[in-house]
């Protein structure tokens, strides 16, 4: 949930680690800070909020050295001040680190019994302190973080430089995740890749429970037994996903990319020529042999299970059930011995998705996990691989994962009742050309943007908003509440139409705009009697339907958001588009902060 980078570099360090922590700045931004090695051993700079802040006190105090480490943080333990701010460092060692230190009260006080004075509130300042009791005792430094890690519970990526030791760097790895990149004499560390594509796209992706011990030329892998290991050397691609080029947030460039990550997807997921899904290559998986099927994800991801649960029950005739996964391990569920489950993530990286996960695997249940980001720790874990082809996704609000995850859900939908034989050749052919046809129905729905933007000066004057669908539409209606909520700060609820009458329409009065998804299809009539509910105590509608929709709800809305006619496979990822827009543009007149909104962190690695 923070970023951690270190560089063994041939230039001086600190303005390179400015470079790679922005990059990492959308895993957490509460708090920043680099330290470096000098000619008087280890100096730090820190500073509380965004990167700027420290980039501001570096061009007035700047830091010497090749050899550095830095982190932006999103706080768990300890407030964001300076003070509990990354680096943290004794005489002899400093070190960052992402994840959660378990047992660090037992640690602080054996530490503070041996004399060792803490400076902060954090749990990982004890990283620092036991390297340097061990030092201490007489351990040279890399044996001394190895014995520091191997008294630590919980989860962990740290990276540690020493004093004193200017061609040296050591990193592990254990719940969180942590790259290697190889330059030339240089190395670096890293909490991704895209963090070190400045200066390298050559990267190893460190396995759970490695550690690493590094030189300008030199890299000693060691596993989670002890014991060195090789670890293959790949080059990344993506570099410019990781620019925000001429676009004001990444945010929209995120949502203008979507034609075209859209596309990937279908086009590695899909034969296009023949209008066939291509069958997962799943060597552990037989879709025949699902018979019911657990969708686990968080946040945005959740919503594209919400999503996709009507697509598997309606096209696949799949029993599904679709929960959080921060609660499902907790229900202790009751899997059958057809059951399958299914993960999405963006991230890979999500601690409550992964620890779902392994829960399932544990059980003994196969694991199909659709991702976004390639090697991440759930890609190395599930049994079966979707990719999602979005590319990297910066803005912490998902959009383009989102749509990209809905892409590969709906083609695994037609993949698993081609093999239960409840999607025929024809219907195959039939909704695997509405897939084809996704990426311009997109890309028309994107016309709307000026129109959306004009409205959102209206939608930033309100103080809270409902949005309202049936069908798939209403977990459509849960993902806009929630994009809203998080880069505008305004109270938001989705809600199924349906529903509304026993409860939230208490909250309708003139002020409330109330947002429907509803194209013309065969649940329309049915939620228009729910927006005539809405209109007739005063609630502000806005539609967002095709031409046919409109028209047939003349009189009843204040504003109108037209989709194009699409078939009703694609239509809730097409209705995604105004929704994301809705969301930017409103925070955009909000003045807020678009990309990295308050409180949150793009990749949430804590439970
Ligand atoms: O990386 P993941 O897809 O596992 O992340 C899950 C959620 O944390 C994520 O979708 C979150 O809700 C987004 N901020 C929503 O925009």
């Amino acid at each position: 949930m923070c970023g951690i980078v270190g560089i063994l570099g041939q230039a001086p360090a600190a303005t390179r680690i400015i470079e790679a922590l922005r990059r990492l700045e959308y895993r957490g931004y509460d708090s920043a800070g680099i330290a470096t090695l000098g000619a008087d051993g280890i100096e730090r700079r820190r500073a509380a909020g965004k990167i700027a802040n420290l980039a501001g006190i570096l061009a007035s105090e700047p830091l010497p050295g090749n050899t550095g480490i830095g982190h932006t943080r999103w706080a768990t333990h300890g407030k964001p001040t300076t003070d509990n701010a990354h680096p943290h460092a004794t005489e002899k060692v400093a070190i960052v680190h992402n994840g959660i230190i378990e047992n660090y009260r037992e640690l602080r006080a054996r530490l503070i019994a041996r004399g060792r004075n803490f400076a902060s509130d954090t749990d990982s300042e004890v990283i620092a302190h036991l390297i340097t009791a061990h030092m201490e005792d007489g351990a040279a430094p890399i044996a001394a973080a190895e014995a520091a890690i191997a008294g630590l519970e919980g989860a962990f990526a740290i990276a540690c430089i020493f004093a004193g030791s200017d061609d040296l760097m050591f990193g592990a790895r254990r719940g969180s995740p942590l790259v290697v990149g190889v330059g030339q004499s240089e190395m670096f560390l890293g909490s991704d890749a895209i963090a070190l594509f400045p200066f390298t796209d050559r990267v190893i992706y460190l396995e759970e429970g490695d550690s690493v011990a590094l030189g300008r030329d030199k890299v000693v892998i060691k596993d989670k037994a002890g014991r060195e290991a090789a670890r293959a050397t790949v080059t990344v691609q993506g570099a410019a996903a990781a620019e925000k080029g001429n676009y004001r947030h990444f945010m929209l460039k995120e949502i203008h990319e979507q034609p075209e990550t859209i596309g990937r997807t279908v086009a590695a997921l899909l034969d296009t020529v023949n209008e066939k899904v291509r069958a997962p290559e799943f060597p552990d998986v037989h879709l025949d042999r699902i018979g019911q099927l657990a969708l686990v994800a968080c946040g945005t991801a959740h919503y594209a299970c919400r999503i996709a649960e009507y697509w598997l029950e309606q096209i696949a005739r799949i029993p599904v059930e679709c929960d959080i996964a921060s609660e499902f391990r907790y229900r202790s569920p009751v899997p059958g011995t057809d059951s399958a489950a299914l993960f999405v993530s963006q991230s890979g990286e999500t601690a409550d998705t992964l620890a779902a996960l392994r829960f399932v695997r544990e059980s003994g249940i196969k694991a199909i996990s659709v991702l976004n980001v390639p090697q991440s720790s759930m890609w190395r874990e599930t049994d079966a691989i979707l990719p999602t082809h979005a590319g990297p996704e910066i803005g912490v609000a998902s959009t383009k994962a989102f749509t990209a995850q809905l892409t590969a859900l709906a083609a695994f939908t037609v993949a698993l009742g081609r093999a239960h034989g409840t999607v025929s050749p024809e219907t195959e052919r039939a909704l695997c050309h509405a897939l084809i046809a996704l990426p311009r129905a997109v890309a028309e729905a994107l016309r709307e943007e000026r129109h959306i933007a004009d409205l959102a000066a209206e939608l930033s004057r309100a103080k809270s908003a409902l949005f309202l669908g049936r069908g798939a539409y209403y977990p459509l209606a849960l993902e806009g509440a929630l994009k809203l909520k998080e880069i505008t700060y305004i109270h938001a609820e989705g809600c199924a139409a349906g529903e509304l009458k026993h409860g939230p329409i208490a909250l309708v009065d003139e002020k409330i705009p109330v947002i429907v998804l509803a194209p013309k299809d065969h649940l329309f009539e049915k939620t228009m009697s729910n927006v005539e509910e809405v209109a007739a105590r005063g609630g502000r509608i806005i539609l967002i339907s095709d031409e046919a929709g409109h028209a047939a709800s003349a009189g009843l809305t204040a504003r109108r958001i037209t989709i194009p006619t699409c078939h009703p496979l694609i239509g809730p990822i097409v209705a995604a588009i105004p929704v994301q827009l809705i969301a930017y543009y409103t925070a955009v007149h909000l003045g807020t902060d678009v990309d990295q909104p308050r409180n949150l962190a793009k990749s949430v690695t804590v439970e």
